[in-house]
């Protein structure tokens, strides 16, 4: 071969990996973000990355662009291994046209998500872009039309990942908000539909980038993003973990891993985390890290809602998605956000084979207008309907409080969950001992020669009946009422019992979730 075609491939490899040039990668360093190679190289497995499309050019000669070529176009595809498993990836590179999306890139991220679905791997979106390529107009957005189509088909089939790296705005944020995980950085990425400068016009209302759309603010008030990173190798090295607990897609199982933490460990620190008095808060990520395989809990949506809690952990070497009311937050009532990330990562496990867990310490549904306008009528709805769905292994353990609708919602037997534990703590009933007996015995209370006496002493009476497990236990709602400190080796059995479940819904194309 002739030497000079060596050296043209080797410029053009050369001209890609430069990408928008020294000066603009060390901004990106100043502005305290790695460049969009160095980030694929620590998020994969050494030596591994495969490049595709390296040597795409834009198409686009308006505007000047006829003369400003880059190879590669700003975004880099491909492919890698992350412990070992096989990954697609794509990452937008900020120091070429600000890592605008032009159509030949929305072409590259296509390619590599059609092979995703075809091979049946994780697709991992590391976003820092501009937005939609300025000088290309409607083809640029024709570009983010076509890969919002391929997410969707995606959803459900392997598992999308995104992290917002950078600037991530208008229709641009529909593609990872369609993805199953967001992870965001403090300081230096943000996301909004419309920004500070179109707000004061429309709104008259003054907000900076980090307030509208920081990750703090999307990781705490809005619920966009599931994870907050430190930085950009923080946010690597935690997809990295993320990926542990999931499969390669909808037709696997998730990777078993060894564990030394025995499965028939009895734990006794669990006989006292729940207190005796019913209405004392406690951390219930206290009682998961006791269970879970090594202490070892990965927490989603950390910051959202934080009135119930959702994560990954391992079981006997098992990925289990958890689930647990926080009676340290709101006392673990269900509201409208709660409701909708529950709903969420319950149906994310459901659709990716990863057994579900809950540990339910639940008063009921908040009260009070903002709740009632708000809709939680729907958005509970969404709970319920999730879990119902939900044909995964579901073991649920109560482990105080199960009262009204938010008995039945979080993962009851009558709504097909498989095996349902109790503590000797738990109370199962309509309502809490006195607003029950305020309603049935208003009349004859009012007409007690002492009501408040009398009060008190049908209150015992009804915490004696109802406030207890073994009601439920005698109906068979609860299949055990166990000892906090078998937790562990009762739900491991329970999970390889339950480990070659087979269940299905009646066929549908697809059902109505009250969004
Ligand atoms: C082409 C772009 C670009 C874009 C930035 N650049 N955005 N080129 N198309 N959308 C280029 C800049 O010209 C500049 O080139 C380089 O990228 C870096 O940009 P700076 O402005 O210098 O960087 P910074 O100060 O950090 O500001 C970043 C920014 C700003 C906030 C993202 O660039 C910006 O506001 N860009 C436009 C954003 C936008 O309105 N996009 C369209 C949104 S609508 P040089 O050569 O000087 O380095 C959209 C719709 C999606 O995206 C549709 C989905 C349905």
């Amino acid at each position: 071969m002739s030497t000079s075609r060596l050296e043209e491939l080797r410029r053009r490899h050369a001209s890609a990996e430069a990408g928008g040039g020294p000066e603009r990668t060390a901004r990106q360093h100043a502005e305290g973000k790695l460049a969009a190679r160095e980030r694929i190289e620590l998020l994969l497995d050494e030596g591994t990355f495969e490049e595709t499309d390296k040597l795409v050019r834009h198409r686009c000669i308006d505007f000047g662009m006829r003369d400003q070529v880059i190879d590669g176009d700003g975004f880099i595809t491909g492919y890698g291994y992350i412990h070992g498993r096989l990954v697609y990836v794509f990452a937008q590179d900020f120091t070429v046209f600000g890592g605008s999306l032009s159509e030949t890139n929305a072409q590259k991220i296509c390619k590599i998500m059609d092979l995703a679905m075809q091979t049946g791997a994780p697709v991992i979106g590391l976003n820092d872009s501009g937005g939609a390529r300025i000088q290309e107009g409607v083809v640029s957005l024709g570009g983010y039309a076509d890969i919002f189509l391929r997410n969707t088909l995606a959803s459900g089939v392997v598992p999308q990942i995104s992290a917002v790296l950078g600037p991530c705005a208008g229709g641009a944020v529909y593609s990872p908000a369609i993805t199953d995980f967001i992870f965001m950085v403090q300081n230096t990425s943000y996301m909004f539909v419309t920004g500070p400068d179109v707000i004061r016009t429309v709104t008259h209302e003054e907000v900076t980038k980090e307030e509208l759309g920081g990750a703090q603010t999307h990781n705490d008030t809005s619920g966009v993003a599931h994870f907050l990173a430190a930085d950009d190798a923080d946010c690597l090295r935690r997809i990295r973990k993320l990926l542990t607990y999931l499969p390669q897609n909808n037709l696997e199982e998730p990777p078993r891993r060894a564990t030394a933490d025995p499965a028939d460990r009895e734990d006794v620190a669990l006989d006292t985390i729940v207190p005796e008095q019913s209405g004392q808060p406690y951390d219930v990520k206290d009682i998961i890290r006791h269970v879970v395989d090594d202490g070892d809990f990965f927490e989603v949506h950390e910051r959202y809602a934080r009135n119930i809690v959702t994560g990954f952990a391992h079981m006997d070497g098992r990925s289990v998605g958890i689930v647990a009311n926080q009676p340290a937050h709101l006392a673990g009532c269900l509201d409208i956000n709660s409701s909708t990330k529950g709903a969420r990562f319950v149906r994310f496990c459901d659709a990716f084979n990863i057994p579900i867990l809950t540990f339910e310490d639940v008063p009921g549904f908040l009260p009070g207008t903002a709740q009632e306008f708000g809709g939680i009528i729907r958005h509970g709805a969404k709970l319920l309907y999730a879990y119902a769905e939900a044909t995964v292994p579901k073991i649920t353990v109560i482990t105080r409080k199960a009262y009204g609708g938010a008995y039945c919602v979080m993962g009851s037997k009558h709504i097909r969950t498989d095996v349902n534990f109790a503590y000797p703590t738990a109370e199962i009933a309509v309502m809490g001992a006195e607003g029950a007996v305020n309603i049935v015995f208003r009349r004859e209370l009012a007409g007690a020669e002492d009501p408040e006496a009398a009060r008190q002493q049908k209150i015992e009476e009804f915490k004696d009946r109802f406030a207890s497990p073994f009601v439920a236990a005698e109906r068979g709602f609860i299949d055990d009422v166990i000892e906090p400190r078998q937790t562990r080796p009762k739900l491991i059995g329970a999970l390889r019992m339950l480990s070659t479940k087979v269940a299905s819904n009646p066929r549908k194309k697809h059902g109505n979730i009250p969004l």
